[in-house]
């Protein structure tokens, strides 16, 4: 059970632009293996709170472990920590008036969930073919590739993997899997390099990896669920409170970026229009024109953070319940 750990990415970024401070109200909403919300606990102190999500149950449970021993070497009271098991994309429906000073989302799967040979997500070893991040709900990938058309599999492989070759690996896995079920990771990832080109089967990347990443995103139908997260985060900030995003590949920043220019309201009336009639409503301030990179040590040190990307947002004195339509 314990051998698995996780760095925490950029956790010095994150704090500095997240400024956890004494007495904080707190939301980490991917909480993993407890990493930020362990440093933010100790930052907030005994009078702030945290309230710490993940859909991944085992996840959760450890990283409760991790934050209850904080409370209880500093004496501080259990109310300091709140876990709650559910994916982001629902919790503003189970806590429509929650305010929160900071929120944080670190996007993706975890290092224990990629390590653990047991969970499907990698083909680096040979797995039943899961890739859930709550293995209690929901379809596993190969129920998923044995379910859709080579239509929607291959619209899965290039909208969530970039994937060029996704017609090609689609109608390989479609006319195979009647005859042969794919049901481990290995079968996959074989299926996918022998429907490559000969030329390009041993690249230095496993034809493989963007796949993988593609059925994940849909098993776990990932954007979507970032998507309404970040849809109503702004409604849950403090005035002057933060986002900061932590995001791993190219999709989901492009859905960062656009939800904080999009919050940060900015009319689109045309310049003769006396009065606004878009409904333009300032709800964020951006902090990050460009996302934020890892430095080049934490890179070497913890190659997997490579593809972080790091987006903030403050909230602006917006208060939805004092928000008119607009008059034209
Ligand atoms: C990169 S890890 C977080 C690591 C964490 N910051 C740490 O320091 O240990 C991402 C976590 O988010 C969880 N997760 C991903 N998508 C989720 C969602 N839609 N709802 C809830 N949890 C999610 C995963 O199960 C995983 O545990």
């Amino acid at each position: 059970m314990s051998q698995f750990t996780h760095a925490p990415v950029m956790l010095a970024e994150s704090l500095a632009y997240l400024r956890p401070q004494a007495a904080m109200s707190m939301l980490d909403a991917t909480v993993g293996l407890g990493g930020h919300a362990e440093a933010i606990l100790r930052s907030i102190g005994p009078r702030g709170r945290i309230v710490c999500l993940d859909r991944d149950p085992e996840a959760l449970a450890r990283s409760e472990r991790r934050l209850r021993e904080v409370l209880f070497e500093q004496g501080w009271p259990q109310q300091c920590v709140e876990m709650v098991h559910t994916p982001f994309g629902e919790f503003w429906e189970l806590s429509t008036d929650a305010r929160f000073d900071g929120i944080l989302l670190d996007l993706g799967v975890s290092s224990m969930q990629l390590d653990d040979g047991t969970r499907g997500f990698s083909f680096r070893s040979d797995a039943p073919l899961d890739m859930r991040m709550d293995p209690t709900e929901g379809e596993s990938a190969a129920e998923l590739i044995s379910r859709v058309s080579e239509t929607e599999l291959a619209r899965i492989l290039w909208q969530y993997g970039e994937e060029k070759h996704s017609r090609r690996i689609a109608r390989w896995i479609v006319e195979r899997r009647d005859s042969d079920p794919v049901q481990t990771t290995q079968q996959l990832a074989d299926l996918i390099r022998r429907a490559y080109p000969p030329a390009q089967r041993h690249g230095a990347t496993h034809p493989a990896t963007q796949s993988f990443q593609a059925i994940r995103i849909a098993v776990n139908g990932e954007l979507d669920a970032l998507e309404r997260f970040l849809g109503g985060a702004p409604d849950h900030l403090t005035p002057g409170g933060r986002i900061a995003v932590l995001s791993y590949h190219s999709l989901e920043d492009r859905i960062v970026k656009r939800s904080f220019v999009s919050g940060e309201g900015v009319c689109v009336c045309p310049p003769n229009f006396p009065v606004c009639g878009c409904g333009a409503v300032r709800k964020v301030r951006v902090l990050t024109r460009k996302p934020v990179l890892p430095a080049p040590g934490e890179i070497e040190s913890n190659p997997r953070s490579r593809s972080a990307r790091l987006r903030v947002a403050e909230g602006a004195c917006y208060n939805p319940a004092r928000v008119e339509a607009p008059t034209v």
